[in-house]
């Protein structure tokens, strides 16, 4: 890995074994990008790479000259007002309402690592060898502003981070649009890959192939959403999981955003990302600045699978932090579907005590603990213990369930409060909203205005005095809606623009605070299920809900396209109850657990009131989760076929040594006489033979990822505890050990 800087043509090329990265200085001093893919050998010059052709109607810059056009010219980051048509990166109002600036390169400097982004989530190094960072400025003569693009390159995977700071010079700005990456790529034979849904229906697959114009993705709600993730990828047409080029672009951040990739007439493709510019503005004073958070790029020869897997080792190692980062997750239960707000002390004792019984390990508390919360009209806001359900305060419940040998987990909906509230009583400004006009509610709640310093300290005041009682070790934080009127009372009118930023910024400062002063605390993040599952919050909560969706069949499709991005150990995963409360189908208890291991395993229902058989399959799970955890969430993770393409979905995981793994199948719908049916493996060493259990067979590695492993029914042989043959929602978990 290097960043090596050709002082005779100025050419960047930052690259390490997988991919190169290279662009330049154009003559007008603006940066020309010139390649992003698979490795280059390095080169003084690569500019013939620009394209320089005379155009009629062309913005050109030089008199004289009608072959320099930035229309038509790769760009870096590219500016309004200087010749480029096209969406621009920024855009910035100087005091005399002139939009127009021109950036040109002044200097550059590198350095070893990656230095931190204050303030802000993003992947980091352990050591200076693990990356190298370019932080190149450009600077505006007129207005004396200086733009710090930075890059990172890190040596083990193909990925490369980019963020864009504003240094504002001797007059005052205002920063319209700060997106954090532009890539201009020379062709459009692009489909666009976006995760997109709804509550319940999180990052379903969906592909499109670009056309001209502008396609894109995006969230204005104040939270990164379920309806969009903030990602896209553009893959080749033939590209498939398992080979061909993709470019993944990911979004270090849980508030609005924009993705969005712009063909233009001459099939140039130019890829945007960044915070959304809609509702967006910062003031900036002379030798103020701004930080846009960072993008992730991604490029993959290997298919899909080949960006997930560079997504998924960044991801889980080196933007994921702390005490559970490399750890093993606790196998949970909680409480919400098994009693909704209907619990007290007993029944909560009862659940922990069988649960406990059948080797669970972490209790969640969920909703309904606090002020007089017996339904969702009221108490957020008021994060103390509601006595009358449990007399002996949440602190005494918590040490009752840690005296049995269980650890405890808490619920909170921190950036909430209800109107029926003492928090509301006492600070009505705290809400986000215009006190001249109606506010709408979400589930009958409203929106803390966490842009205020004196709001954060208090949620995390009133959050310590609940942990400092020692006896609680998780907390699932939620966020159950959408911003809607974002105007913050006491805010200058000149800052109401950056609110809707800086209340991300409060969310992360006291993720950070609670984080530092309780480095052992495991955090689960939230949002209506997954609406906020996102890079931003896994720098502070190592996994997430994923969905309230935990039907099997549908949790497939949820889960299949979380793991484009997400590692497996931030995938939240659960069995409940049948008939499923989302959507009232009936499925076996292993076909649920059996999508469930593939993430941060545990339970959602009312062990009490099952059958003791179903008790008995329980205890086996958890056993067998306990044995294998490491492998389902630390293992390398491979998609092999996709829940929204065929009747049958399998995926896999294995062991870095290759000598281990774990393939899932899953059928939701039979049909009759079924044909031959096989699935190609990936991941496996050619040269081992494994012992196939089910199949009860010796296989080769190659084999099995050329001609396949037999899925067909009549195959199975010796069934398992997590097998489920014959009908609908039929399941199955394979076991491959290399022998000798
Ligand atoms: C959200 C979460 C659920 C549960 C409820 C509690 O919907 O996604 O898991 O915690 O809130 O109100």
């Amino acid at each position: 890995m290097a960043i090596l800087f050709h002082e005779s043509t100025k050419t960047f090329h930052l690259y390490n074994e997988q991919i190169s990265y290279i662009f330049t200085v154009l003559k007008n001093g603006h940066l020309g990008q010139l390649y992003f893919g698979k490795r280059l050998r390095d080169r003084a010059d690569f500019s013939h790479l620009l394209e320089f052709t005379p155009r009629p109607m062309a913005a050109c810059t030089f008199e004289g000259d009608l072959s320099f056009s930035l229309e038509h010219i790769r760009q870096e980051y590219p500016i309004f007002g200087t010749g480029d048509i096209r969406y621009p990166a920024f855009s910035m109002e100087r005091p005399n309402g002139s939009r127009i600036y021109d950036f040109t390169y002044q200097s550059h400097q590198i350095t070893s690592g990656k230095p931190r982004l204050e303030g802000l989530p993003a992947t980091y190094t352990e050591s200076a060898d693990e990356a190298d960072t370019i932080a190149i400025t450009l600077y505006d003569q007129v207005t004396d502003v200086q733009l710090l693009l930075t890059y990172t390159i890190f040596r083990d995977v193909s990925a490369i981070a980019r963020s864009v700071r504003f240094i504002c010079g001797k007059e005052s700005a205002k920063l319209l649009q700060a997106l954090s990456l532009c890539l201009d790529l020379p062709d459009d034979n692009y489909e666009l890959l976006e995760l997109t849904g709804t509550w319940s229906r999180e990052r379903q697959v969906k592909f499109r192939p670009l056309e001209s114009g502008v396609t894109s993705i995006h969230s204005m709600r104040g939270c990164s959403s379920s309806v969009y993730n903030p990602f896209i990828a553009l893959k080749r047409p033939e590209t498939t999981e398992g080979h061909g080029e993709v470019y993944g672009f990911s979004f270090v951040y849980s508030g609005n955003f924009l993705a969005q990739a712009e063909v233009d007439t001459f099939h140039t493709t130019r890829v945007l990302m960044g915070i959304h510019p809609q509702n967006f503005s910062v003031a900036l004073q002379p030798g103020e600045s701004f930080q846009t958070p960072e993008c992730i790029m991604v490029y993959s020869e290997e298919g899909l699978n080949g960006m997930s897997q560079q997504y998924h080792t960044l991801y889980r190692t080196r933007l994921a932090r702390g005490y559970w980062r490399d750890r093993p997750r606790p196998i949970l239960i909680n409480n919400w579907e098994a009693t909704y707000f209907n619990f007290n002390e007993e029944k909560i004792l009862e659940i922990a005590e069988k649960a406990k019984a059948l080797g669970i390990e972490l209790f969640v508390l969920d909703d309904g603990w606090f002020g007089k919360r017996n339904n969702d009209t009221t108490s957020l806001g008021d994060w103390f213990s509601n006595l009358e359900k449990l007399p002996n305060s949440v602190e005494g419940l918590a040490k009752k369930i840690t005296d049995m040998g269980l650890k405890f987990g808490l619920w909170f909906e921190p950036e909430m409060v209800n109107k029926d509230s003492e928090m509301y009583r006492t600070h009505p400004d705290w809400v986000l909203g215009d006190p001249e006009r109606n506010h709408c509610h979400g589930r009958n709640q409203y929106i803390l205005d966490f842009s205020r310093k004196e709001v954060v300290d208090n949620l995390y005041d009133q959050m310590c005095k609940v942990l400092d009682c020692g006896h609680i070790s998780y907390i699932k934080w939620d966020m159950n809606r959408s911003m809607s009127e974002v105007y913050a009372i006491g805010c200058p009118p000149e800052k109401q623009g950056t609110v809707m930023h800086n209340y991300i910024l409060g969310v992360y400062d006291l993720y950070e605070r609670l984080r530092t002063r309780y480095p052992e605390l495991l955090f689960e993040s939230c949002s209506s299920g997954g609406a906020r599952f996102d890079p931003g919050l896994l720098y502070y909560a190592p996994q997430a809900w994923t969905s309230d969706n935990t039907d099997a069949a549908e949790r497939l499709k949820i889960q299949y396209g979380t793991s484009m991005v997400y590692p497996i150990s931030s995938i939240g995963a659960h069995v409940s109850a049948v008939p499923n409360h989302q959507t009232g189908r009936i499925s076996p208890i292993e076909t649920r657990a059996n999508t469930a291991y593939f993430g941060t395993f545990g339970y959602e229902l009312n062990v009490n009131t099952l059958t003791e058989e179903d008790q008995q399959k329980i205890k086996a799970q958890v056993a067998f989760m306990k044995e294998n955890r490491a492998l389902f969430q630390f293992g390398t993770f491979y998609r092999l076929q996709s829940p929204f393409t065929h009747e049958a979905a399998a995926w896999m995981v294995v062991s870095e040594d290759q000598k281990t793994a774990l393939v899932g199948y899953y059928k939701p719908h039979a049909p009759a006489n079924e044909p031959y049916e096989r699935i190609r493996l990936m991941g496996l060493d050619p040269n081992l033979c494994y012992r196939v259990s089910l199949n009860d067979t010796l296989c080769g590695g190659d084999e099995l990822m050329q001609y396949g492993l037999i899925t067909s029914e009549h195959a199975v042989k010796s069934p398992d505890l997590n097998t489920v043959l014959g009908g609908d929602y039929r399941s199955r978990l394979y076991r491959l050990t290399a022998v000798e």
